[in-house]
């Protein structure tokens, strides 16, 4: 989209390439509020697109205040919690938060990140450094081809071959072929396996059933006892879901997960960059190079922000939000079931995503649908029980700015694009 105001930028004698000789602050800060003007008068859809969501408007707030001051993180506040006193609030918003996953925060911790890739990466750092510490020297890292490529970089990055591990029937790790992988695996000698589990799955929304892996690891520690393990779980938009609708959500229950990456920034509607990690307290040793996180320095707004949102919402707020997401779903869905065969349709099971496999459809016009609505279509090769095979799937994310009427021209649009 070319803006007026993009013309008045090269009236204004904005160089695009050269950096400036002479200062110009007056027409900066012109054309600035030029800029500002026009957005704030523009649909913001059609400017920013159909996944544009208002932020909310106390975490806007507090964000806007606190940004005067600059607050920061040296990644220092659990040892030291000195300062400015606003590292408080990224202290209170862990501790909230390790409440609401009924964890303890006797053993877990935890800093906010710039997101899920970060937690990711992180993750991926703490769980080598602690295969390392009780002497495993080799170690793999399970994933699936669902999983986020975030997991991918972090293979790379610590130099831990990843597996794929087979998706079954329902989009979710096959403990099936997890089980028969580690007895592959194991040749009677020390191995660590890093487990990256999903809910919430980026192409599908579908997620990975934790408590059956758990059991899964739980028989092959006691079978192949030189084999380590460490799981942890990216929860990167479900994680801000499940604790508000499952009454029995405890993503720590088991000793064997050893981390938890959620984003704020996805659904909760705080700026950018504000994500959370919680992990537990044992894996970081005084000293330790990963003691600070994986950045050093980094904004303390985040915190200040989802602080605010937090105590402005409450359980109640964050839920009455997704519960009316999901009622459009299910509206959406009463509609859809009589175009597609159940197996086609993916839902996750606490999700505001429905994912429709679209195999044997033409799908070039449905690709255009992303201009106007919040849907993407993937195009992927998965491996489901073993076999790979080319799978277009369309997710559809019900925000909370979808509307009847917008829900009723999209469902228009579907039923033409699959003509
Ligand atoms: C499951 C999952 N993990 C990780 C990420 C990466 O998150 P971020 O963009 O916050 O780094 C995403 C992003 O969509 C995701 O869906």
């Amino acid at each position: 989209m070319v803006l007026p105001s993009s013309k008045i930028k090269l009236k204004f004698g904005f160089d695009s390439l050269r950096f400036p000789e002479k200062p110009g602050l007056l027409k900066t800060l012109i054309y600035l509020t030029m800029l500002k003007l026009e957005f704030l008068f523009s649909d913001k859809e059609k400017a920013f697109g159909p996944f544009y969501q208002p932020l909310n408007k106390v975490s806007l707030f507090s964000w806007k205040i606190f940004s005067d001051f600059n607050p920061h993180h040296y990644g220092d506040w659990i040892s030291s919690l000195k300062g400015s006193g606003l590292e408080t609030f990224e202290a209170d918003v862990v501790k909230k938060m390790i409440w609401l996953y009924k964890g303890s925060d006797e053993k877990i911790t935890g800093m906010l990140t710039s997101g899920a890739t970060e937690g990711n990466i992180f993750s991926c750092c703490l769980g080598k450094e602690f295969l390392l510490q009780i002497g495993v020297k080799k170690s793999y890292l399970f994933a699936t081809s669902l999983t986020h490529q975030s997991v991918k970089k972090a293979s790379r990055l610590t130099d831990i071959p990843l597996i794929d591990i087979p998706l079954n029937k329902d989009f979710g790790i096959s403990s099936y072929h997890l089980g028969r992988q580690l007895k592959k695996i194991y040749k009677n000698e020390s191995v660590g396996i890093l487990i990256c589990l999903t809910l919430g799955y980026k192409k599908t929304g579908t997620s990975d059933k934790v408590e059956e892996v758990v059991d899964v690891v739980n028989k092959a520690s006691k079978l192949y006892p030189k084999m380590k393990f460490f799981l942890w779980i990216d929860g990167a938009l479900e994680g801000l879901i499940t604790p508000f609708i499952s009454k029995n959500f405890k993503p720590f229950k088991s000793s064997y997960i050893k981390t938890f990456v959620v984003d704020f920034h996805k659904l909760a509607h705080v700026p950018y960059p504000s994500s959370l990690i919680l992990f537990r307290k044992n894996l970081i040793k005084k000293n330790s190079p990963l003691e600070n996180g994986l950045f050093e320095s980094r904004t303390g707004l985040a915190a200040i922000s989802f602080w605010s949102l937090i105590n402005a919402l409450g359980k109640e707020g964050f839920k009455q939000q997704i519960l009316k997401c999901q009622l459009l779903r299910s509206e959406f869905l009463s509609k859809v079931e009589k175009y597609f065969n159940k197996d086609d349709i993916l839902n996750s099971e606490y999700g505001i995503t429905t994912t429709l496999i679209l195999e044997a459809r033409t799908t070039e016009k449905i690709k255009e649908m992303e201009k106007d609505f919040p849907v993407r279509l993937h195009q992927d090769f998965l491996n489901i029980e073993g076999k790979k095979k080319n799978f277009r799937l369309l997710k559809i994310y019900f925000l909370p700015t979808l509307n009847r009427n917008k829900l009723d021209s999209f469902l228009e649009s579907l039923r033409t694009h699959l003509k």
